[in-house]
């Protein structure tokens, strides 16, 4: 059974196995929870973030979490929003999908989600809410080692969108 849990707060200071960080091709940090995750974790993620030679979009990559209270980075690289027909929607699916394959192999029980694309990149709150939570539901039933997922919103906003999807907190 698979937890899904909607908060609202910095992602920055969950004690998870794997935070997911919304970032970009070069995975050299930036702005949003990006430059959040570099600045809480230290100089030490951005050294080996250089040694993975980026990353395109809808894929994902893992790190260590240096001086974040979780084990472990992932680093997915969202679709910017150019209106709906640049395979935004199958690419943030695809973050979500690449993400959990990752956690899997890293024996992940807790994984922590940012709203990726939905800051910087432009992409719809609510659309991109549903298809985070679809994509979860449906990955459910395939995890070994996930248990829990943790949607973190920062904004009021965001968290009433996920709560009004997630009206009922465990999946079978
Ligand atoms: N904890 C949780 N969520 C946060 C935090 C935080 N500390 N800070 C921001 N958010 P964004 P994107 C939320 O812009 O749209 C970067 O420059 C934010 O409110 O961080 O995927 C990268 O390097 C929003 O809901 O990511 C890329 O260039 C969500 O995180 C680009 O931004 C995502 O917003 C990626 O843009």
């Amino acid at each position: 059974m698979l937890k899904l849990t909607v908060i609202q707060g910095d992602i920055t200071k969950l004690k998870v196995d794997a935070v997911v960080n919304a970032a970009n091709h070069t995975l050299l940090g930036g702005g949003g929870v990006d430059g959040a995750i570099h600045r809480a974790a230290g100089a030490e993620l951005l050294k080996e973030c250089r040694t993975l030679g980026g990353c395109q979009t809808g894929e994902a990559k893992l790190t260590s979490a240096y001086k974040l209270p979780c084990e472990y980075v992932i680093h997915t690289v969202g679709p910017v929003w150019y209106g709906g027909r640049n395979h935004e929607e199958e690419n943030l699916r695809n973050c979500y999908l690449n993400s959990l394959k990752l956690a899997e192999e890293h024996a992940c029980q807790t994984v922590a989600f940012p709203c990726i694309s939905t800051g910087i990149y432009r992409f719809p709150k609510e659309q991109a809410a549903q298809i985070a939570v679809s994509c979860v539901k449906q990955s459910a039933s395939a995890l070994k080692f996930v248990k829990e997922i943790i949607f973190v919103c920062f904004s009021a906003e965001d968290k009433k969108i996920y709560d009004k999807l997630l009206n009922k907190d465990t999946v079978e």
